[in-house]
């Protein structure tokens, strides 16, 4: 993420319009480092106030600005990417590390700034962060307006009514039910490709690093109808790929009132794919203990469902996972990976991996990269361990691993990963994919730039008159690679 404390309306221009570019490099991962701080922004319709929306965290937290943005546009804001002319400015925040949090705070001040500036301009905070520090943020921060938590987006036009009439308020109610599964998402800044679905909210799974199961609640899935509804009107508006997303996917399940049965993930997926053969269905996060023969049989079985899965594995070593309250060993998620590819051999698992959690021992990590050796991850997203207050792990264990020995762990594990990527990538050349395209190279406009089924970016030539566009499928020869992108030829097959 970078700052842009010099010149930010010049900055957040940039950013507003780089992420159609960067879709390329964008993966369908929950958390995905090119997104943070991006500007919400769908054109300049006239209104009478605008609001400005800056999100960080994980994809389900851009959805969540997306919702926030569809309820803002009902009572008649519209959205500007450029500070000067808003009325209201919203971010959408993340708790997930202390870093994540630290860049927020560093937003806010800039935010102060504006504040001190301009009269009746309302500064709110939303998401992660929000249900973390509640009340505390409006008493610390005398610039806040409004605290609204994830679970009451719902309310932003009263906490508006309110603040407007000099009232600082927060909402902050965690719910058992809410899904917002009547409201359309208004499509952020996108490729008109790819787009995010909540399938589900909150977590129920306490793993003791982390502070998501408090900032979003209990765990509960939404209504399966309004999920392919929202699917098949994105593949009518042209959208060829659809993520569905949730904390953990594999524990999906919605009860129909209508027929007393129960919708599984795997009949979700199913649901989904079923579609349209056109539309590509992926989905994030999956956990290893939730993870059934019965969703992979689904995913085997559907040529649009993407041959995908990210599974974090968090540690190698069973003692570690025991301690991080994961509920499998090392075992249990190397048997995992051995199913998966003798069902699926050209199926891609990615991952995520904490550097040195309380009490990780030299030899607990090298069981880490072991472990990325034998999963052949094809990408891992790596963090170092980031102690969050009010965790099981904060309130138990002692953060007892040095930054220096985090930092070295953290770059061994990237290292054995950079290599195990590339020696994956190496493996595709002389092979053909179907690669849906996703627009034009970011390097080069005679180039087009697509993912394939397992998630990896590929490079290609554009040919005269090829009459492809951002949505197309085209089959593509793979003829060289890096660790992060396949490069090819398009055939005809
Ligand atoms: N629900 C997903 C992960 C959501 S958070 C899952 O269970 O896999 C995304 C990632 O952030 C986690 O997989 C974990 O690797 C990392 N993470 C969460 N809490 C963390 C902490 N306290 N310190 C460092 N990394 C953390
Ligand atoms: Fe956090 Fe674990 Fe839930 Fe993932 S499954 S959101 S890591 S508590
Ligand atoms: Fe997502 Fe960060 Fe919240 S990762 S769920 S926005 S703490």
């Amino acid at each position: 993420m970078k700052l842009y404390d010099q010149n930010p309306t010049i900055d957040f221009l940039a950013q507003a319009e780089k992420p159609l570019d960067d879709k390329q490099n964008e993966d369908t991962h929950a958390h995905d480092e090119t997104r943070q701080g991006e500007v919400f922004f769908v054109g300049t319709p006239k209104a009478e106030k605008y609001f400005y929306i800056e999100s960080y965290g994980c994809a389900m937290n851009f959805a969540d600005s997306e919702i926030v943005a569809s309820i803002l546009l009902e009572i008649g804001y519209a959205p500007t990417r450029i500070m000067e002319e808003a009325d209201l400015f919203l971010i959408n925040t993340c708790s997930i590390r202390e870093k994540a949090e630290a860049t927020v705070r560093k937003r806010l001040e800039l935010f102060a700034k504006y504040k001190r500036q301009r009269k009746g301009l309302m500064v709110g905070v939303l998401g992660c962060m929000a249900e973390r520090l509640k009340q505390k943020l409006v008493e610390e921060d005398k610039l806040v307006d409004i605290v609204v938590g994830p679970d009451a987006y719902r309310d932003l036009p009263n906490l508006l009514n309110r603040a407007d009439e000099g009232n600082r308020s927060v909402n902050v109610l965690l719910s058992r039910e809410e899904t917002y599964s009547d409201i359309a998402p208004v499509r952020l800044v996108t490729n008109g490709v790819s787009a995010f679905v909540s399938i589900m909210r909150g977590c129920d799974n306490m793993c003791s690093f982390c502070v998501v199961p408090f900032t979003r609640g209990r765990e509960r899935s939404r209504d399966a109808f309004s999920i392919i509804a929202e699917a098949s009107d994105l593949f009518q508006k042209g959208y060829r790929e659809v993520t569905l997303l949730g904390q953990n996917v594999d524990s999906y399940k919605w009860d129909n009132p209508a027929t007393q049965t129960t919708v599984t993930f795997a009949d979700l997926l199913e649901m989904t794919a079923l579609i349209n053969p056109l539309l590509r269905v992926r989905f994030s996060t999956s956990h290893p203990k939730d993870i059934t023969d019965g969703v992979l049989f689904t995913i085997a079985k559907y040529k649009n469902i993407c041959n995908y899965i990210h599974l974090p594995v968090q540690s190698g070593n069973s003692r570690v996972l025991e301690l991080m309250n994961r509920t499998y060993t090392r075992e249990w998620y190397m048997e995992r990976v051995a199913r998966i590819y003798e069902l699926m051999p050209d199926c891609a698992i990615s991952s995520d991996i904490i550097c040195g959690f309380c009490t990780e021992t030299e030899e607990d990590h090298a069981d880490t990269l072991s472990i990325i050796e034998y999963s052949r991850f094809t990408l891992a997203y790596q963090y170092i361990y980031s102690e969050r207050p009010g965790t099981l792990a904060a309130r138990k264990y002692a953060d007892d691993i040095t930054a220096e020995t985090k930092q070295r762990r953290l770059e061994e594990v990237i290292e054995v990963q950079n290599r195990v990527s590339l020696e994956g990538n190496k493996l595709d050349i002389g092979n053909t994919f179907e690669v849906l395209i996703d627009g034009d190279s970011k390097r080069s406009a005679a180039h087009w730039a697509g993912r394939t089924s397992q998630n990896k970016v590929c490079i290609f030539e554009k040919t005269p008159d090829d009459g492809l566009a951002a949505g197309s499928y085209t089959t593509v020869l793979i003829h060289d690679c890096t660790k992060a992108t396949l490069f090819g030829t398009m055939v005809t097959i």
